[in-house]
């Protein structure tokens, strides 16, 4: 072995002293442009504002497909064929049902959990009742997947009802994914132009690349643990303001905090001169406008127009309007705060940004934001845990150790 001669608390790895040629290792906080893996599934042009899903245009897949398709398409790397695509939505009717005990278990929950926490535990919990559970085959991993896509909805619309002491929607066999998804969490069966906009927004978040809750859930199976496991991972760091909790974020602040039209800029100003981010903003990889957000954006300023003339009124209670007087249109107040940070800051917008006005607009509540950004993810979690299992390697990277060394150790009395 080299000798070391570093002094204590200068640069050491956690390696140790033999691997000298790591003593200034080059840290990639954040791991910000690090490609880990090769991958079949998505591409995103960050500085075109591009993004595509096994290489078809998601603005094109937006305006002719659905969402099944769009998880089929992940999940199996290639568009169905009509009787493929037949087979996999009857499959996923058949798998909307969840076992009475995780209906119990959603019961028991304290009242103020979030819907984001109450499905990760949901989830873990569902493993146990897979019939596949402990088959780990491709197979096997395909199966438990699309039940993880199946359930979601269902677990997400009965989390919401059990928490507003609603009573339960049970899914609908003649509706399709967004449709029945919608059904069973506001009770209405939604019509052509609000299903095929929630579809819309189902799409848009069905997967994005190696995004950190994608990460988790790579990481997580590439131990070998489940699919479950990794699903789990992914939904807990999906929470976070950060990243999927930001639509959630967005409707807080512009309820919350901001309510009025002309409050947008000035409230806007001081968040940035005390430094703090305003979510919906910003993203990693785009240096321009996220597609989705130009998709959602657009879809949001035709609902919040049918919301202006009065057309939504007899389709959600609030016309798409808040359910305060006191808070303006939220597509109005967003659109202010979008021009604003792009003419100002050259900081764009992401899909929250839009999909937060949006949803509220098709009357989905607030708590449900959230959760609905993970039902939606969870074709591309699972296209990824498979894909990473198909040629894995342990995720494992190292973190460089720069605290002192061989400290003396004192006994407790001694301290
Ligand atoms: N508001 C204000 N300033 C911002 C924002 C924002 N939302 N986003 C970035 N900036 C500024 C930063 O302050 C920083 O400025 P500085 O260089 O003067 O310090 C610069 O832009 C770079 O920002 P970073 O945070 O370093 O960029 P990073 O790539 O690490 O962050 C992130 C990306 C986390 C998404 C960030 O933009 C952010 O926090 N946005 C708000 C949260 C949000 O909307 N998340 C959803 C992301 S999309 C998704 O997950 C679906």
């Amino acid at each position: 072995m080299k000798e070391d001669t570093r002094k204590i608390g200068e640069d050491y790895n956690d390696a140790g002293p033999e691997v000298s040629d790591l003593d200034h290792p080059k840290i990639h906080k954040g791991l910000v442009g690090l490609y880990v893996d090769e991958s079949l599934i998505t591409y995103i042009d960050g500085i075109n504002g591009k993004l595509y899903y096994r290489g078809y245009p998601v603005k094109e897949l937006c305006e002719n497909s659905t969402f099944e398709e769009v998880a089929y398409l992940l999940i199996y790397g290639k568009l169905p064929s009509n009787s493929e695509f037949n087979a996999f939505k009857d499959l996923l009717i058949k798998e909307r049902n969840i076992p009475d005990n995780i209906i119990s278990i959603l019961k028991s929950f304290p009242r103020n959990t979030t819907r984001i926490e109450l499905l990760r535990t949901a989830i873990s919990a569902l493993s146990l009742y897979d019939p596949d559970d402990y088959d780990y085959t491709e197979p096997a991993n395909i199966r438990k997947g699309l039940r993880i896509v199946a359930k979601m909805p269902t677990l997400l619309a009965f989390a919401h009802r059990i928490q507003t002491n609603l009573p339960l929607v049970e899914p609908s066999e003649d509706l399709s994914h967004s449709a029945n998804y919608y059904y069973m969490m506001t009770g209405n069966k939604p019509s052509k132009d609000f299903e095929e906009a929630y579809d819309d927004v189902l799409i848009c978040h069905a997967d994005h690349s190696i995004n950190s809750s994608t990460f988790s859930c790579r990481v997580t199976v590439s131990t070998l643990s489940d699919i479950y496991s990794g699903i789990t991972s992914a939904i807990g760091t999906l929470r976070g303001p950060l990243h999927g909790g930001a639509n959630e974020a967005v409707m807080k602040y512009m309820v919350n905090e901001i309510k009025r039209k002309e409050r947008v800029i000035p409230w806007a100003e001081k968040k940035l001169a005390r430094k703090e981010k305003i979510m919906g903003f910003g993203h990693r990889v785009y240096k321009t406008w996220d597609p989705r957000a130009v998709i959602l954006r657009d879809i949001a300023m035709n609902f919040f127009k049918k919301a202006q003339n009065g057309e939504l009124i007899d389709k959600i209670p609030n016309n798409g309007h808040n359910i305060h007087d006191e808070v303006d249109y939220i597509v109005e107040m967003t659109e202010i705060l979008n021009d604003y940070m792009i003419k100002t800051k050259q900081i764009y917008p992401n899909v929250d940004l839009f999909s937060a006005g949006l949803l509220h607009t098709l009357g989905i509540p607030t708590a449900s934001f959230t959760p609905l950004f993970a039902a939606s993810r969870s074709a591309g979690w699972v296209a990824h845990a498979i894909e990473q299992l198909k040629d894995n390697k342990l995720i494992r990277p190292r973190l460089r150790y720069i605290g002192k060394l061989d400290k003396k150790y004192a006994k407790i009395e001694e301290r």
